[in-house]
């Protein structure tokens, strides 16, 4: 049996450990298998860039960050280069011999992967994100990694915070969903939380802050890069590769704070790719060796079309087509809203 592995979207702290997991277990449980990395995502599978994966490849990669395949966060065989190209990354599926493909990556990954089982592809998702906003799944690997540097950042800002009196503002990453904001500013203990799913007001978020500033002299506040100011538009970013990313909100806070309070220093960090650099959290490793070791059980049980999800601690397969296209922003009443709130951390 001949299984293909590639990594697609963004790279995240763990894809390693979950490269190096579904090698090991396949060769293990699998009589004769060979594992074919295929490079850079899906455009590997189109242009036919494949290698073989085996023990020796693989060994000591647990705590890697990044990715070895490599990965490309836009290459859509359905839209390349202004054409269809998905017969041509069938025809190099049919020519590699795969009878099976493990697709390891965000929404947009497990969209083409959906897409590509819809086209008769064996196909087994695993699910990455730093932003953890894949449907189904509770947990993906690489959150916790980017979560750990967040509350690392508010830490080390609450010092210069502190000794200068002034409000630090960190913008995290994560789309339109607040999922590293929240958590990350839970345990850097931020003073203000502003997420995406949760409207705000800056009158609000001001007053709160003066009455932060009055009892402890500083303050924290953590926005995701998906937040709105009142009640206007999402900040995007223009880079000179044609293509709009997030970003801003932070600095535009830092403008809008300073123009109803000239005496108070306003000052922004913006933690950007460093939350998916690096070495992942044990915790990720954990996880990410899990979803590997499903994955594989998965293709040697023969149960294509899925990917494998984290449901209240336990690995699961959940159909492709039920997260295709979906994002798993944070629901209005969930526990950690409710604790942030308890701790006037999220301003109205
Ligand atoms: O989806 C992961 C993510 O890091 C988002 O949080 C962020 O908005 C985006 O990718 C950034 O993508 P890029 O690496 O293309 O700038």
């Amino acid at each position: 049996m001949r299984v293909g592995v590639l990594t697609g979207g963004g790279d995240c702290p763990g894809l390693n450990a979950v490269i190096r997991a579904l090698t090991l277990a396949l060769l293990q449980r699998v009589p004769g298998v060979q594992v074919l990395g295929i490079e850079r995502g899906f455009l590997g599978l189109i242009e036919g860039h494949l290698r073989a994966l085996d023990a020796a490849t693989v060994r000591g990669l647990v705590d890697e960050g990044g990715t070895i395949l490599g990965t490309h966060n836009r290459a859509n065989p359905f839209d390349y280069q202004g054409r269809d190209a998905s017969a041509e990354a069938m025809a190099v599926a049919r020519r590699e011999g795969l009878e099976a493909l493990v697709a390891i990556g965000g929404d947009g990954t497990l969209t083409l992967a959906a897409r590509f089982a819809a086209l008769g592809l064996p196909v087994v998702g695993v699910p990455k994100t730093i932003d953890n906003d894949i449907e189904g799944n509770e947990r993906s690997f690489g959150f916790d990694s980017a979560v750990a540097v967040v509350a690392d950042a508010l830490t080390r800002l609450r010092t210069t915070a502190a000794s200068h009196r002034r409000v630090m503002v960190v913008e995290t990453m994560g789309r339109d969903a607040g999922w590293i904001a929240l958590e990350g500013g839970l345990a850097g203990g931020a003073d203000a939380i502003l997420i995406p799913e949760r409207p705000w007001r800056l009158e609000a978020l001001a007053a709160h802050l003066h009455q932060r500033m009055d009892a402890q002299g500083h303050a924290l506040v953590c926005v995701a890069e998906g937040a709105r100011l009142d009640d206007g538009d999402q900040h995007w970013q223009a880079l000179p590769d044609g293509v709009a990313r997030l970003g801003g909100v932070g600095q535009a806070l830092v403008q809008a704070l300073g123009a109803r309070w000239p005496e108070v220093e306003v000052r922004a960090t913006v933690l950007g790719h460093l939350q998916r650099g690096g070495s992942p959290t044990a915790f990720d490793r954990v996880l990410s060796t899990r979803f590997g070791v499903a994955a594989a059980e998965a293709v040697e049980r023969g149960e294509f079309g899925h990917t494998v999800a984290l449901q209240g601690d336990r690995c699961v397969l959940v159909p492709l087509s039920t997260v295709a296209g979906q994002n798993r922003r944070v629901p209005p009443n969930h526990e950690l809203v409710r604790c942030a709130q308890a701790l006037g951390a999220l301003p109205g």
